[in-house]
């Protein structure tokens, strides 16, 4: 049997498989479910194991990172695939239709947590890494993947582990499949992803609640003063207003202006999506602009005070939230988040106590848009979906990305089978059961692809 036709065969088992990783309920962020994160991994490398890999379960400070390899020739080109098995916290609960960690099929959608983010993705490749080895067949390229248990929550612990596997970790490229299409029937090639940068603000007034009748007007509200605070990070025209905040921010260049107007971009579609009532932000950038290259300070969430059922005539005793900047190339996280904390210890009054708590991040990536592995991809792409596929940038992060370039030196080749509306960290998370059988066809080709290219 030929690889395709194995793939072709194979069809329910591996819907099946999919829907047992995504019954584990992996969620990293919270420490409660740590013995299904590591569930999780276990079950990874036993069907990494099944299909002929070399596997190990590699502890870290935090959630183990699931090796896996299969070495047949030091002249062969070797691939690095980087994936997540951890995922987002599922809650809000009651707007989800079927149960998170329950997934089913209907309407042409497999629905649960981690079915695009990223568990879907994943595991095309090692269905394509499959279909090779249970045909009898060596495979033409080396394999390395590499799964994290920690991607949803900043991947704390990864550097210190790349940094101290430089050689396990050796490799020509990476391939990650954890980003999206472009649109319905859109394939892309992503080439620039954002960084990020984590924050917290914690403003303390009285020692504890206090009668905002007796006490109201003369000692300070800590809610209010957090919210003085926080009007100050953007001005009017929705630019960051802390100082030096875009300081190396890289223009758009005019290959990407071509590139960006070539796409079948439509505003009001994109606003539709989110069902906001209108855009937002830096009107001297368009919107892809905005969301791709161009950083931002969001407030993620805010707290403080009483919001139960009925009134509370109080002075809070403190309120506090969280921020993220999105960065992009050139930007420094810790940087950042100093000149944040500059910011906001001259702004904010005496009268109160202000903590800011640093937490880092990752830097925003740009990876090479030619060369023989990206034409690899452009033609493995174009053979699993039918479509040649665009170039596009996203907004989100990926921590390994960063890493990979500035520890190993290794170009990373984005390519994503999901769609920005399956629904990533929300509620009714899905993906397209053509893009998760397309995505496994795609990964096949570029094995065979890649394995054409002169080292
Ligand atoms: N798969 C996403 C990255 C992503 C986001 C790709 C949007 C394409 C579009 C990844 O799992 C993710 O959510 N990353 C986090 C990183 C953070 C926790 C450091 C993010 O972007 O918020
Ligand atoms: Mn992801
Ligand atoms: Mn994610």
């Amino acid at each position: 049997m030929d690889t395709v036709s194995f793939l072709e065969s194979n069809k329910s088992q591996r819907l099946d498989e999919l829907f047992e990783f995504l019954r584990f309920p992996s969620v990293s962020a919270k420490s409660e479910h740590k013995g299904d994160v590591t569930a999780c991994a276990e079950w990874l490398a036993k069907q990494m194991n099944k299909i002929g890999l070399d596997v190990k379960i590699m502890p870290t400070g935090g959630n183990p990172i699931v090796y896996g390899s299969k070495i047949s020739s030091p002249d062969k080109l070797t691939v690095l695939y980087y994936g997540h098995y951890d995922v987002q916290p599922p809650e809000p609960l009651e707007l989800w239709k079927t149960s998170p960690f329950d997934p089913i099929l209907e309407n042409g959608y497999i629905i649960a947590r981690g079915t695009t983010d990223d568990k879907g993705q994943l595991l095309t490749h090692l269905k394509a890494i499959e279909a090779y080895l249970a045909t009898g067949r060596e495979l033409p390229i080396n394999v390395k993947l590499m799964f994290e248990g920690e991607e949803e929550s900043g991947s704390e612990n990864l550097e210190k582990f790349i940094k101290e596997n430089v050689k396990l970790l050796k490799a020509d490229l990476v391939v990650i499949s954890d980003t999206a299409q472009f649109g319905k029937n859109r394939p892309a090639v992503t080439y620039g992803l954002r960084g990020v940068a984590f924050v917290e603000l914690k403003i303390i007034g009285p020692d504890r609640d206090l009668h905002s009748g007796t006490f109201g007007g003369a000692i300070p509200n800590p809610v209010n003063t957090l919210a003085r605070i926080i009007s100050r990070f953007h001005d009017n025209e929705g630019k960051v207003a802390i100082p030096g905040f875009y300081k190396g921010v890289r223009p758009t260049s005019a290959w990407e202006k071509k590139q960006f107007k070539k796409l079948p971009f439509k505003k009001e579609e994109f606003l539709a999506k989110t069902g906001a009532k209108g855009f937002f932000g830096d009107k001297n950038f368009s919107i892809l602009e905005r969301i791709w290259s161009r950083p931002t300070l969001d407030i993620n969430g805010i707290t403080g005070g009483y919001q139960g059922e009925g009134g509370k005539t109080i002075i809070p005793s403190w309120a506090s939230c969280k921020i993220t900047m999105r960065l992009v190339p050139d930007q420094d996280p810790m940087d950042l988040c100093h000149k944040l904390e500059k910011f906001i210890r001259k702004v904010c009054p005496k009268y109160v106590e202000c903590q800011v708590t640093i937490h880092g991040g990752a830097k925003g990536v740009v990876v090479p848009t030619d060369g023989p592995w990206l034409k690899a991809a452009g033609v493995a792409i174009t053979t699993g979906f039918g479509v040649e596929p665009v170039f596009m940038k996203e907004g989100g992060s990926i921590p390994v990305v960063g890493m990979f370039k500035q520890t190993l030196g290794l170009d990373t080749l984005l390519l994503g089978w999901g769609q920005n509306d399956d629904n990533a960290h929300s509620p009714n998370e899905r993906m397209s059961y053509d893009d998760f059988e397309r995505g496994c066809y795609s990964s096949l080709a570029l094995i065979d692809e890649l394995a054409k290219v002169k080292r």
